[in-house]
């Protein structure tokens, strides 16, 4: 001991450091759980699969090249982020066809599945930007040793894109081929199914023709909208007629043809079937009603959770083309206007799929150009009033125990 008073005191706040009474920590008072037994981390997670998935072709060709393995991680986690977002939609699609989405009180679960899918999406378009830290020289390095492997190939991508709805007969063709023709056997089949399968579309689409309050001889939502649009635009004629002869006036007057055009439009079956035939609309007449009738009267308490999904699938659309735009984005810094390692002409082919095409949810997008102003809103009377907000639990297998409850 120096004797000193201060380098007592330093020496004693050192040990106590060191040795902290244990009574006093609380950060160690748990138990050593898998010293006991059963199962541990990297068996519950197959850890040994999966870090040891990593294999560099550029190693196995005596020439290891670092960025490969940032190169295979990322496309890795790409594709477990998939499989995540393929059994999120598959559960929701099976709420669809087993008819428990009748009973309302389904539609949360669909809507935090869905939600849950958009934040993935999230992740995975931002996700490229680690991707990015690797140069164009440094991909060239070991582009040759993983030809001729391509995302195109990715199973579980195109999976995806058919769950979704993207239509066949809007793909952006391959090198003139079907898409389906670079899979082979059990993967091939898997497509097909995919593609012949009840889509989110589909299923979206049959639940918003039996949206409450479109029935002709009830509510009548879709008869008491034209009446509506047409006593607005013709009061607006009147209005436009009454001010003095101008240029103002001419520009007022076209631009109130246009809107009529479009509502004329909105209001013509045959022209909604035609452009349904030509893949500009996708959801049936009917289902259209239903968006706009969701669109409309979202603050009443039985369209709220509609309004969300609505809103949710239209992310979707948008989350799947930022995903196309990142990616065609770094492709193009990556390779130029090289061919790519699948064999398409590369970047040029991938900026054709960043296209309203690819958009399955097209029409909710476009039924911001039929909203009118909120008094030419067709108003509830209290019959319809309490009718939305009374919802059906028709579905008495929703309680039962034997249902899933995942
Ligand atoms: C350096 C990075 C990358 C490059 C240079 C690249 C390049 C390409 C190219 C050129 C194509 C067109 C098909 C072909 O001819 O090969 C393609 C398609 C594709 N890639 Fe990538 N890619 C990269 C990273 C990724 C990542 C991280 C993913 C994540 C899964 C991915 C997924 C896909 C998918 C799904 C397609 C098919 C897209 C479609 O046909 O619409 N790619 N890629």
């Amino acid at each position: 001991m120096s004797g000193c008073p201060y380098f007592e005191k330093k020496q004693l706040l050192f040990q106590n450091k060191l040795h902290p009474k244990e009574e006093e920590d609380d950060s160690q008072t748990g138990v050593n759980k898998a010293s006991k037994g059963g199962i541990i981390y990297g068996d519950y997670l197959q850890l040994d699969k999966v870090i040891t998935a990593q294999v560099l072709q550029s190693e196995l060709g005596g020439n290891k090249i670092h960025d490969e393995h940032l190169f295979i991680v990322t496309h890795q986690a790409y594709e477990l982020w998939f499989k995540q977002i393929l059994w999120e939609l598959d559960s929701v699609r099976d709420i669809f066809t087993s008819g428990h989405v009748r009973d309302e009180r389904n539609m949360l679960k669909v809507v935090t599945r869905m939600h849950r899918i958009t934040m993935i999406f999230r992740l995975l378009v931002d996700q490229f930007a680690v991707l990015e830290t690797m140069t164009a020289l440094d991909f060239f390095d070991f582009r040759d040793y993983l030809s001729p492997a391509s995302g195109f190939q990715s199973l579980q991508f195109r999976l995806l894109e058919n769950k979704i709805g993207v239509a066949d007969s809007q793909r952006v063709p391959y090198n003139r081929r079907h898409y389906r023709d670079n899979f082979r056997g059990q993967d091939s089949e898997l497509l097909l199914k995919s593609e012949q399968e009840p889509t989110l579309l589909l299923l979206v689409d049959q639940w918003l023709e039996r949206t409450p309050g479109l029935e002709e001889e009830g509510f009548n939502f879709w008869g008491k909208l034209q009446t509506n649009i047409d006593d607005w635009l013709r009061l607006e004629k009147e209005k436009l007629e009454k001010i003095p002869d101008s240029e103002m006036k001419e520009e007022m007057m076209a631009e109130l043809g246009k809107q009529k055009e479009i509502f004329t439009a909105l209001f013509d079956e045959k022209r909604h079937d035609h452009l349904l035939g030509k893949g500009e609309r996708r959801l049936s007449y009917k289902a259209l009603q239903g968006a706009l009738m969701i669109y409309f009267y979202r603050e009443e308490p039985r369209f709220q959770v509609p309004f969300q999904l609505l809103t949710f699938l239209m992310d979707i659309d948008t989350l799947m083309t930022k995903w196309r735009y990142n990616h065609v984005c770094m492709v193009h810094r990556m390779i130029g206007s090289k061919a790519g390692t699948g064999g398409s002409s590369g970047y040029h082919y991938l900026r054709s799929t960043v296209s309203d095409r690819y958009k399955v949810f097209v029409d909710l997008f476009n039924l911001a150009t039929f909203l009118v102003p909120r008094q030419w809103i067709p108003k509830l009377n209290p019959n319809v009033h309490t009718f939305l907000y009374t919802a059906e639990c028709c579905d008495s297998s929703y309680c039962s125990s034997s249902d899933d409850s995942d």
